[in-house]
């Protein structure tokens, strides 16, 4: 057996994304759920989220958001060998994004395959993109993150209504002479699997929001301290922090904790809700394309979510 050659190392090349076109405005909201415009803003941070029309699919979000990173990597359809898509709000169970994802953009026989690792899922992908190039499995990869949580959200549980959202965002990893991905810490706490469940086909997503909260507010720092000390990196050498955007108390607290004084923190829930998936490509390509952040800067990716799941690395900014 002969072992092939991967590359020194990979990196993003570059980020894309999309957000449907229908702006929903907590005040909306709140004329058909019982809710408010004050509670939303103080308890998660969302002033308003974009939701999907009905016959917008995740896989039409998904092929928006990779088309945008091909086109900004500079690289054609032929280049690519492996398509990554992360959701978990796939409206059939068969056959995955990926592969359609792929032939939409023209993509031929590409290796694809679907990660679902709920809000965590974009880092679990990008992690399995740069091993995919190091380890010489493939040499450019697209990486979507993609959700249309609207399908299955309970529109009178304004426990979930109120926070889920619709988008998506993408990234192109490629080989480089230096690592531009850092190493991945990820990890999971199964014993808590019910905390964030859909449990069947005719159900709903149903959420215990404070169990999650008090997981995510104590238990993750160590995880992020982690993938920055994996890269040999100093949270005051970042200049961005992207964790996951499921409340702005959470990234605050995690930020806190972190204490990366100089980096600018991703607050992308504000405008976007929470995408799950989907949320930290979409507000790091955000942040690019609003000029908040400079390319070669370090940026650390932190996702957690359903599962219970979690995973971030450090990466350099496109
Ligand atoms: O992305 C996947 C990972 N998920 C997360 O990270 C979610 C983590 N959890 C959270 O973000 C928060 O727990 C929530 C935003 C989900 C909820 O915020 P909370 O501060 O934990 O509220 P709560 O569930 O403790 O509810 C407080 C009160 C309750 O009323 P009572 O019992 O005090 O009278 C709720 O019924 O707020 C009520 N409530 C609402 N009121 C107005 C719950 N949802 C709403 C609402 N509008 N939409």
């Amino acid at each position: 057996m002969r072992i092939t050659q991967g590359a020194p190392g990979a990196r993003v090349l570059a980020f894309g994304h999309y957000q449907p076109a229908n702006v929903v405005t907590n005040d909306e909201l709140a004329k058909t759920i019982d809710t408010s415009d004050e509670w939303i803003r103080s308890r998660v941070g969302i002033v308003e989220r974009r939701l999907a029309s009905a016959g917008e699919t995740e896989i039409d979000l998904a092929v928006q958001a990779g088309g945008k990173a091909m086109a900004t990597s500079g690289l054609s359809a032929d280049d690519f060998d492996l398509v990554i898509v992360a959701t978990c709000t796939m409206e059939t169970q068969i056959p995955n994004a990926a592969a359609q994802v792929a032939d939409r953009l023209g993509i031929q026989a590409p290796g694809a395959f679907d990660v679902n690792a709920a809000c965590a899922g974009f880092c679990y992908a990008l992690a399995a993109a740069n091993d995919a190039v190091r380890a010489g499995s493939a040499t450019n990869v697209l990486v979507v993150g993609t959700e249309k949580f609207s399908n299955w959200l309970d529109w009178t549980d304004r426990s979930t209504a109120v926070i889920f959202a619709d988008g998506a965002g993408a990234a192109v990893v490629g080989a480089s002479d230096t690592p531009g991905i850092g190493p991945v810490a990820w990890g999971s706490a199964g014993d808590k699997s019910d905390a964030i469940i859909i449990r069947g086909r005719d159900s709903f997503l149903q959420q215990e929001g404070q169990t999650v909260f008090r997981w995510a507010t104590t238990a993750l720092y160590p995880a992020a301290l982690a993938a920055c000390e994996r890269a040999g990196v100093d949270p005051s050498e970042l200049s961005a922090f992207v964790p996951h955007q499921a409340n702005l108390r959470i990234i605050e607290a995690i930020a806190r904790k972190l204490g990366a004084e100089k980096a600018v923190v991703a607050r992308d829930i504000v405008h976007a809700g929470n995408t799950s998936a989907a949320s930290i490509p979409l507000a790091l390509s955000r942040m690019i394309e609003r000029g908040e952040v400079e390319s070669g800067g370090l940026a650390l990716l932190f996702g957690f979510g359903a599962g219970l799941t979690y995973a971030g690395q450090v990466i350099e900014i496109p």
